[in-house]
């Protein structure tokens, strides 16, 4: 694959936030769990005192050939998805790790690149798999879902309220002619909701996306694998990207910062808690990162500590 320059690939997103928030300890080991192509893992790397570690993982390999050509040699690159990640990083005990990085949903290379089939906006095979060397892609996912899961599926992971008529459409057409590229896909939703077509667009192929990489059952793996690699007063640092993503984030993180006690035992007992919000509130990028990066617009960092 060719490389293209970081800024081509992918801009980062709440760059210097990251950096302020996740390095307490230059000195320490931090794994970016989505290192992409590499803009965060750049600056964090650069912060690093001697004796630092990075790891950086990512399930597509195209995004690692990309963070290869701008990383130094020290960081260290695996291929892995977030629900594989302790498997693959066995050598990092629990309870070892500075800080973790995960910076959610895909890179703008993922959108521009035709070939993935990830954007409506541009022709190619309606693919949308993060790693292309397993798992359904979206066209065969397409063409085997029954017209009530295919509405879930429109429902859940699009938040579409006309996900219904859509789904009719789709079953209706791949009748005759099966459903394989962008723009098929793109003309079918085009023509069933002609009035709100822009926003139903940009929902069907979110959740297909969300469907293919299972990313919201992906995340819940990955939040817990990253905690139980996080030593104490280590942090955990989430960007973002829509509701249903920032949901699991906001909940993960409440449910180890809250001390609750279990109300129905005969004695009960005081649940300590485990983490320390450090955003209380999520941090969103100004009107000068949206303003020279638009993609940015929807990011929400979250940030919680290790307690120990
Ligand atoms: C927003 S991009 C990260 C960009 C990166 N921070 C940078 O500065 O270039 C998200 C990356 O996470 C990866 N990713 C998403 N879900 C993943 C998962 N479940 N496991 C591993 N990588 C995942 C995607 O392949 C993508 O490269």
């Amino acid at each position: 694959m060719k490389t293209l320059n970081e800024t081509a690939f992918h801009l980062p997103v709440l760059l210097r936030q990251v950096a302020e928030f996740l390095l307490t300890d230059v000195d320490g080991t931090y794994i970016d769990f989505t290192v992409g192509g590499g803009g965060h893992s750049k600056l964090i790397c650069e912060k690093l005192g001697k004796s630092g570690r990075l790891i950086g993982c990512d399930r597509d390999a195209e995004a690692l050939v990309q963070a290869r050509s701008v990383l130094s040699d020290r960081v260290r690159l695996v291929q892995s998805r977030f629900s594989d990640i302790r498997g693959a990083l066995k050598e990092i005990a629990a309870g070892t790790v500075t800080g973790i990085l995960m910076d959610l949903g895909v890179s703008s290379h993922h959108l521009d690149d035709p070939s993935r089939g990830f954007s409506h906006r541009t022709a190619g095979a309606l693919d949308l798999r993060m790693d292309q060397s397993t798992g359904e892609k979206a066209a065969e996912l397409l063409a085997r879902l029954s017209l009530p899961d295919l509405t879930d599926l429109i429902t859940m992971y699009g938040e579409d309220p006309q996900a219904r008529r859509i789904a009719r459409a789709i079953v209706k057409e791949r009748e005759q002619s099966p459903l394989a590229t962008t723009e098929a896909l793109a003309k079918v939703i085009t023509k069933s909701v002609p009035a709100t077509a822009n926003k139903s667009l940009a929902r069907v192929f979110q959740a297909l996306r969300i469907a293919v990489n299972d990313e919201l059952g992906e995340l819940e793996k990955g939040l817990e694998a990253g905690w139980d690699l996080l030593k104490p007063q280590g942090r955990l640092a989430v960007i973002s990207y829509h509701s249903l993503e920032d949901r699991i984030v906001k909940n993960f993180m409440r449910e180890k910062a809250a001390p609750t006690s279990a109300a129905f035992e005969p004695f009960p007992t005081e649940h300590i808690a485990t983490g320390r919000i450090i955003s209380r509130k999520p941090i969103t990028p100004d009107e000068e990162e949206i303003e020279r990066n638009p993609r940015a617009r929807s990011a929400k960092l979250r940030v919680i500590e290790k307690l120990g």
